[in-house]
């Protein structure tokens, strides 16, 4: 463990640098990664974030032989994920005055994961402040970025930001802070990459966090693996906007057929939804256009949904004619989803995806939401019961989900 380090005045970074070739995200790190949690020291002494669960007691005991910990009053966790919050059981031990400050999403987790009694915990708002003394925290929640629990710090007097995942790189270089490059060594790519393996599924949350840190005036972004980015930050924050907003035209058909006018409900509220992405959806009833056209439309668009009613556990009308033949055309790696409204059983969707998965296509499913993203509220296929408006939220999040896939 590498000794702490002042990165500003009376701040110190006081992680772990793991140049193994760590295991992440069903991923090996080739350069490694390191952990950062960082000390700041004011009237009031507040800790961010810890290090990798493994090295939490060799963290906690470093930590305790160059600082008292019972002089610690807080200990900020911007993210529940065992890499940062670690050593949260064995600091918050020690440190017996610390509170911990974290999301309400997470205090559960957290609980749960570190066998900490309620006690221990303030939860923070969004945009909540917290005076040290001399200087102030600001708490700025950016769900799904990557985890729905996640926030950021600012340290306002400093014009600090502590990100934990968001804007890192994964690589272990003892030197720590950007500016310790030479002018030849660019992290870009490691930055990208990172962005893409992190951030990306979950690019819809970016602008939004964006928004919220413009105009605060970063002049360091204090992140939780790799370097600190303490030069250029409005370049780094404008990267992730350049990639957040790389778009691609797309045009998609929601195909469906429906016995009592509720699966028509939900493809057309499905198509509200995409439009307002700006996606273009074109709605079809399977038993009102001809198959020819129908299958012309499906063979030109870059994602089709299908929605199916069911009638006694299986698809009734047109639709099942229709998708026999997709197999016989060449829709190899379209995204597509199934959907329906159903009353008692709602087969009928799960048929139509065996369908869509036949012709080869990227079927989007609710396992692959959880293993792609850690996103829980998205179901595919979507099957709700009678009234789709009674499952707004679950159509909404379907909706947003497919978009992204479709998109980029
Ligand atoms: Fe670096 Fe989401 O943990």
């Amino acid at each position: 463990m590498m000794e702490m380090r002042e990165i500003r005045d009376g701040i110190y970074w006081t992680g772990k640098v793991d140049d193994r070739r760590v295991p992440f995200h069903r991923l090996i790190l080739e350069k490694g990664t390191s952990y950062n949690s960082y000390l700041i020291m004011d009237e009031k002494n507040v800790l961010i974030d810890t290090v990798d669960f493994m090295f939490g007691k060799e963290f906690t005991d470093r930590l305790g032989s160059e600082f008292d910990l019972l002089k610690l009053d807080y200990i900020v966790i911007n993210h529940t994920e065992p890499d940062h919050s670690g050593a949260l059981g064995s600091v918050a031990r020690k440190a017996k005055n610390a509170t911990i400050l974290c999301t309400e999403i997470a205090i559960p987790e957290l609980m749960e994961m570190y066998k900490l009694g309620i006690e221990r915990f303030r939860a923070v708002d969004d945009n909540e402040t917290l005076s040290l003394g001399k200087r102030t925290l600001r708490f700025l929640h950016t769900p799904y970025l990557h985890t729905e629990e996640t926030m950021v710090t600012y340290l306002e007097e400093e014009g600090i930001l502590f990100t934990c995942d968001i804007f890192s790189t994964h690589v272990a270089d003892t030197r720590l802070l950007a500016s310790e490059l030479s002018d030849d060594e660019s992290i870009d790519a490691d930055f990208i990459g990172y962005y893409s393996l992190i951030m990306d599924p979950h690019r819809r949350y970016v602008n939004p966090m964006l928004d919220k840190i413009e105009g605060l005036g970063v002049s360091m972004i204090a992140t939780s693996h790799g370097y600190v980015l303490d030069k250029d930050t409005d370049r780094y924050i404008g990267l992730y906007r350049e990639s957040a907003e790389k778009v691609k035209d797309v045009r998609t058909v929601i195909l469906f057929n429906s016995m009592g006018g509720n699966t028509k409900r939900l493809a057309r509220l499905l198509g509200e939804e995409l439009e307002k992405t700006g996606i273009r959806a074109e709605v079809i009833d399977a038993n009102v256009r001809p198959k020819e056209e129908i299958l012309a439309k499906v063979a030109d668009a870059d994602g089709i949904l299908v929605g199916a009613s069911t009638k006694y556990a299986d698809i009734s009308g047109n639709l099942e004619g229709i998708l026999a033949e997709f197999k016989e055309m060449d829709l190899q790696g379209k995204v597509a989803g199934a959907f329906g409204s159903y009353g008692w059983s709602g087969e009928a969707a799960h048929v139509v995806q065996d369908y869509l998965k036949e012709a080869g296509m990227k079927v989007l499913t609710t396992e692959e939401a959880v293993r792609t993203t850690g996103m829980d509220d998205v179901s595919f296929p979507l099957r709700v019961r009678f009234k789709p408006e009674d499952s707004i939220f679950k159509v909404k999040a379907a909706a947003a989900y497919f978009a992204d896939k479709v998109r980029y």
